[in-house]
């Protein structure tokens, strides 16, 4: 089953599309990478599915049911923009806040079963303006998971933090994923680190799916290049293409594309006098790919 569904979804604002004829598929249990640039409609398609914007047409399915069901909308937990928490109060009060709202039970055992997931225990009294940006983020994730959503929903929540900060979101995630069955659907255009954790990714350029594809088939479809440098690289760069199909002179490097061995590479450089100073074999990451697909004109 899909935990996303979406078809034909458009949205428009004062006469100009933000979304057009989008679709969309995040299986149950992934994490899924939603990219694109600024702009691309990442934002637009989740408050879409928070039901906080009413689509133009088209269909959205949340674990088989049309969106608007209230059985499904209690499933759905979201952190867009900002955690929408009050400043001056604690921690725990705007957990508490949350709680109410929402109509949980066992409030205080539900605040603390979010903060041990965030990795918040110890910051319960602390006021929401006194916390780090990372510790924010944290408290945003907190409230969307409070009432066990079975979805997650996250707007950009990377942006801005710094390694530490990351990688304590990217062990909550798999966390979320892992130990609580919950699917993520995160929106990100920090692709190193999503690379690290999402299981899926979704790519969209102009309010339109340019690709969807698991990170195994993305890893199974990835070229293999070998990436150096040498003194005279325009020299070398002629040298190259006389003998490979695809080399790349960029970002200070030169690229040879689809070759087996580095050695090979070496050695036509070496019979034509040049030597290399750094050489690096590689399998395209999702930074390159995106790039790539997004060069051939996003088809
Ligand atoms: N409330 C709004 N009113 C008018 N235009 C909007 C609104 N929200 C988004 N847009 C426009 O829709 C497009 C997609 O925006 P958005 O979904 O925020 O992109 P992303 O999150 O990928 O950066 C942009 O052109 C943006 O200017
Ligand atoms: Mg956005």
């Amino acid at each position: 089953m899909n935990a996303i569904e979406i078809k034909n979804l458009s949205k428009s604002f004062r006469g100009m599309y933000a979304l057009k004829d989008f679709h969309m598929t995040v299986p149950v249990g992934s994490i899924y990478g939603f990219i694109g640039e600024n702009g691309s409609g990442k934002s637009t398609t989740e408050k879409l599915i928070c039901g906080h914007l009413v689509p133009d047409s088209g269909e959205i399915k949340l674990f088989g049911k049309d969106y608007t069901d209230a059985g499904v909308r209690v499933r759905v937990g979201a952190l867009i923009e900002n955690a929408g928490c009050f400043p001056s109060s604690s921690v725990y009060a705007n957990l508490k806040m949350q709680a109410l709202n929402l109509g949980l039970k066992n409030i205080d055992e539900e605040i603390h079963r979010v903060l041990k997931i965030v990795r918040m225990e110890d910051s319960i009294n602390i006021k929401f303006k006194s916390c780090s940006l990372g510790m924010k983020q944290r408290i945003g994730i907190a409230m969307a998971l409070l009432g066990s959503p079975a979805l997650l929903i996250l707007d950009e929540p990377i942006n801005g933090l710094d390694t530490d900060g990351m990688r304590i979101m990217r062990e909550i995630l798999v966390d979320i994923t892992k130990t609580y069955g919950c699917t993520v659907l995160i929106s990100s255009h920090i692709l190193g680190e999503l690379e690290k954790i999402a299981t899926h990714y979704g790519i969209i350029k102009q309010g339109q799916m340019v690709q969807e594809i698991s990170a195994k088939e993305m890893e199974s479809r990835a070229r293999v290049f070998v990436r150096l440098k040498t003194q005279d690289m325009k020299g070398a760069e002629s040298a190259l293409i006389a003998n490979f199909k695809n080399v790349e002179l960029r970002d200070g490097y030169l690229f040879v594309y689809d070759v087996e061995k580095a050695e090979t590479v070496v050695e036509t450089l070496l019979k034509d006098g040049h030597v290399v100073s750094e050489i690096t074999k590689n399998k395209v990451g999702l930074e390159e790919y995106y790039v790539q697909l997004m060069s051939k004109g996003g088809k």
